[in-house]
C-alpha cells in the first residue's frame, strides 16, 4: 500500500480527545475538553426549529448567508469600532477553526514562518504544517505568561509571514494588555508581517481586564486576519458557525480556500443564529457574570485544596501547577488524577512548545453543581 502523507507524522492527534476518552473510562468529572453545559438562548432554539421546518435547506452563499453576514457586521461593528460590509469584508466559516486555517491557507506558501505564543491552542502548529509552513514559537511563561519583547523581536527578525495570536488565550487565560498587542502591532508593521487572531473568547474576560481587537489599533485592519465565532459567546460548539472579518483583497483570497474546503456552514443554522447575533448587550453582560461566578466558584475550592494556580484574566480555563506533587510527567499525572481523584484535566505539556510538564488545565464552563462536586473531589488531592 502507500503511504499516507508525511506531513501527518509531525503532529498527533488531540490530547483533549483523548482526555475526554480516559473520563469516560473511569467516569470522571470531565474538565478537560471546554465546553460548556449551558444550551443555546432559547429564542436561538426556536428559530432553529423554525429554520429546520421552513428551511433554508440547501446551500447558503458560500461565503456566507446575507442576513447572518449584516447581522454579524452589525454586532462586529459595535465591538470593534470598526465600519464594516457584510458584502467586502466577511467570510462564514465552520467555526474558528476553519476560520484559522482558511486565513493561514490564504497568505502562507510553503517555507514561510509563523510566529506562535506557546502555550497555544493546539490546533494552530497542526495547522501551520498543514500548510507547509514553519512555525516560530516565542514562549509566554508561566505562572504570568508574559512574553519577552526582545524575544519576539528576534522571531520577527526571521521575517515571518504572520504572527497567530490568541486572545483572551486558550489555555493559558491571558487577556493581551493593549501595550503589548501595540508592541506586537508595532512590530508587525515594521517586519510587515501579518497577524492572524483567534478571538472565540472575546465576550468571556474577568474585569479589570478588557478585550482589545488587535483589528481596531491604528493602521492594523489591513494587516490583521480576525478569526472567532459563535461556538463560546452562544454556547453553539456543535453548530459550527464562526468567520473572518479583513481588509476586501483578504476576503477575496479567504473566500476562495473556504470555498474548496467547505463550501458553506450549515445553512439552517446561519438563519437561527442571526437571533443570537441581534441579542441585546444585556446578553454579554450576562455572560461574563456568569462565568465570572463560575471562575470564581472554582477557584475558591483550588485555593481550600491550597493549589497554585494562574489565575484567568480571561476564557474560561486555569492551570494548575502541580510541581508541589513531585510531577514529572503531566500525563501520567492526568491519567492518574482521572482515575483516583475523578477529575479529569487536560496536561499542560500538550500546549507547550517547550519541555514544561508541571500543569495541568482545568475548564470551568461546566454547571455550577458539577464545579462544586470536581472541587471536592479536588480536595483529596
Ligand atoms: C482558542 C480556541 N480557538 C478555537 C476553538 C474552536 O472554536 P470553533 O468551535 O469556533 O471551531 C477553541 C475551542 O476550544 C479554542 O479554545
Amino acid at each position: 500500500m502507500p503511504a499516507t502523507a508525511e506531513r501527518l507524522c509531525h503532529f498527533t492527534e488531540s490530547v483533549i480527545r483523548e482526555m475526554t476518552r480516559v473520563a469516560n473510562q473511569y467516569d470522571a468529572i470531565n474538565l478537560s475538553q471546554g465546553f460548556p453545559d449551558a444550551d443555546p438562548p432559547p429564542s436561538v432554539i426556536e428559530a432553529a426549529v423554525k429554520a429546520m421546518q421552513q428551511g433554508p435547506h440547501q446551500y447558503a452563499v458560500t461565503w456566507g448567508a446575507p442576513n447572518f453576514r449584516q447581522a454579524l457586521i452589525e454586532k462586529q461593528q459595535q465591538w470593534m469600532g470598526l465600519d464594516l460590509n457584510g458584502d467586502e469584508h466577511v467570510v462564514v466559516t465552520c467555526g474558528s477553526t476553519e476560520a484559522m486555517i482558511v486565513a493561514l491557507m490564504t497568505i502562507c506558501d510553503p517555507g514561510d514562518k509563523v510566529i506562535i505564543f506557546s502555550p497555544f491552542y493546539e490546533n494552530y502548529g497542526a495547522d501551520t504544517i498543514l500548510c507547509g509552513a514553519e512555525p516560530i514559537y516565542v514562549p509566554l511563561e508561566p505562572p504570568n505568561f508574559n512574553f519577552d519583547p526582545s524575544v519576539l523581536r528576534e522571531a520577527f527578525k526571521q521575517k515571518p509571514k504572520a504572527l497567530v495570536l490568541c486572545n483572551p488565550s486558550n489555555p493559558s487565560g491571558k487577556v493581551f494588555t493593549l501595550e503589548e498587542l501595540t508592541l506586537i502591532a508595532d512590530l508587525a508593521k515594521e517586519f510587515d508581517t501579518f497577524v492572524i487572531t483567534d478571538e472565540v473568547y472575546e465576550h468571556i474576560v474577568y474585569s479589570p481586564h478588557r478585550h482589545y481587537y488587535m483589528a481596531s489599533l491604528p493602521e492594523m485592519f489591513e494587516r490583521t486576519i480576525s478569526c472567532s465565532s459563535l461556538s463560546k459567546t452562544y454556547n453553539m460548539t456543535g453548530w459550527r458557525l464562526g468567520y473572518i472579518i479583513a481588509s476586501p483583497e483578504i476576503i477575496a483570497g479567504a473566500r476562495k480556500v473556504h470555498d474548496f474546503l467547505t463550501v458553506g456552514a450549515a445553512a439552517p443554522l446561519q438563519e437561527a443564529a442571526t437571533v443570537a447575533l441581534n441579542l441585546p448587550r444585556s446578553y454579554y453582560d450576562e455572560v461574563q457574570q456568569d462565568y465570572t461566578r463560575k471562575r470564581d466558584l472554582f477557584l475558591g475550592y483550588l485555593d481550600k485544596a491550597g493549589l497554585r494556580y494562574t489565575r484567568p484574566q480571561g476564557a474560561y480555563y486555569v492551570m494548575v501547577d502541580c510541581s508541589d506533587f513531585d510531577v514529572t510527567d503531566d500525563i501520567t499525572f492526568c491519567r492518574w488524577m482521572a482515575k483516583e481523584i475523578g477529575v479529569a484535566a487536560v496536561p499542560g505539556s500538550s500546549f507547550f512548545h517547550e519541555p514544561v510538564n508541571h500543569l495541568i488545565r482545568l475548564h470551568f464552563a461546566r454547571d455550577e453543581d458539577i464545579l462544586h462536586a470536581a472541587g471536592e473531589r479536588l480536595q483529596r488531592l
